[in-house]
C-alpha cells in the first residue's frame, strides 16, 4: 500500500485532491493541516474523516512519522505532495517587516525542507521508495512584482528537489504548476495594490473572463498523471 502525506489539505486544490483521494483506492491518505478549526469544519461537512495531521510550531515531524509508523500496514511507498504555500505577504522590496517575511520563508522553505528530509530519513531507514510531486509556479523562473518572496520560495523548492533527484535516481520526483486556478490565492491576488503588483488588472480580468482552471480539474490531473500513473517528461511539468 502506498501512504499519501498531502499538506495544504484546506487548500483550494488541496482539498480536492484529498476528496478524490479518499474517495479512490489509492493509497492511505494523511491530511496535513495548520487550522484545526477549518479542516474539521470542511472535512466533517463533506462526511471524510481522514488521517490527519495538525502542524506544530517549529514542527520536527517526529508526530507525523509516529502516525505512519503506528499503521497497521506498512508502506510499500510514499508520496509526498508539497502543495501548502502562501504567497504572503505580497510586498515590494524595502517595505518588507521582518515578521511576515520570517513567517512565509518558514512556511514555504523551511517547514517544507524539514518535512521532505523526515521523510527522506523515513524512507531511507526503512527501504521504501518515495514520489514527491511539488507544487510549482511560474512564479519560480518569472519576476512579478510584489512577489519575490513567493518566486524566490519556489525556486528554493525546485532546486532542493533537482538535488534530491540527483542524490536519489531512483526517486520518482516532480514539480507540477497548475496554472491560474480558482482559489483563495487567486483571490488574495486579485486584492493586492496596483501599486505593488502592477500586473493585478490582468489577473482581475482573468477571473471575469472566466479562464481561471478550476481546483478539481487540477486535481484529477494530478492523480492521473502523477498517482494513478507515473510518466512525467521531464522533472517540471505544466498543467494542460
Ligand atoms: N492558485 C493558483 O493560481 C496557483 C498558481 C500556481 C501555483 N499554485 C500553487 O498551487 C498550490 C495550491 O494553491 P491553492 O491555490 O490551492 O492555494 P490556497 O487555496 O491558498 O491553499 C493553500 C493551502 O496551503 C496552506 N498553507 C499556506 N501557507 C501555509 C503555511 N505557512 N503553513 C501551513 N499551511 C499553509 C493553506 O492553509 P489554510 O487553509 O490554513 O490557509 C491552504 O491549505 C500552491 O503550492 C500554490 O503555490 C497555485
Amino acid at each position: 500500500m502506498q501512504k499519501i502525506i498531502l499538506t495544504g489539505a484546506t487548500g483550494g486544490v488541496g482539498f480536492q485532491l484529498a476528496k478524490k483521494i479518499i474517495s479512490s483506492d489509492i493509497g492511505k491518505l494523511y491530511c496535513v493541516y495548520r487550522n484545526r478549526q477549518k479542516y474539521e469544519d470542511m472535512f466533517d461537512k463533506e462526511g471524510l474523516f481522514p488521517e490527519g495531521y495538525l502542524l506544530e510550531n517549529k514542527d520536527d515531524f517526529s508526530g507525523l512519522i509516529n502516525l505512519l509508523d503506528g499503521d497497521e500496514h506498512e508502506a510499500e511507498n510514499i508520496v509526498l505532495i508539497l502543495n501548502a504555500f502562501s504567497i504572503i505577504p505580497i510586498a515590494s522590496i524595502g517595505t518588507f517587516a521582518t515578521e511576515e517575511i520570517e513567517e512565509m520563508i518558514y512556511g514555504n522553505i523551511t517547514r517544507n525542507v524539514l518535512m521532505l528530509n523526515r521523510v527522506v530519513e523515513y524512507c531511507k531507514k526503512n527501504d521504501i521508495g518515495l514520489r514527491v510531486i511539488n507544487l510549482d509556479s511560474g512564479a519560480a523562473d518569472h519576476p512579478l512584482n510584489g512577489w519575490s518572496n513567493y518566486c524566490a520560495s519556489k525556486a528554493y523548492m525546485n532546486a532542493m528537489l533537482a538535488t534530491l533527484a540527483s542524490e536519489n535516481p531512483d526517486y520518482q520526483i516532480v514539480s507540477f504548476d497548475p496554472g491560474v486556478v480558482d482559489t483563495d490565492m487567486q483571490a488574495k491576488i486579485r486584492n493586492t495594490d496596483k501599486n505593488i503588483f502592477n500586473r493585478v488588472d490582468t489577473f482581475i480580468e482573468y477571473k471575469e473572463r472566466g479562464v481561471l482552471r478550476k481546483p478539481e480539474d487540477i486535481a484529477d490531473q494530478i492523480i492521473d498523471r502523477y498517482l494513478l500513473n507515473w510518466n512525467p517528461q521531464s522533472m517540471r511539468e505544466k498543467a494542460v
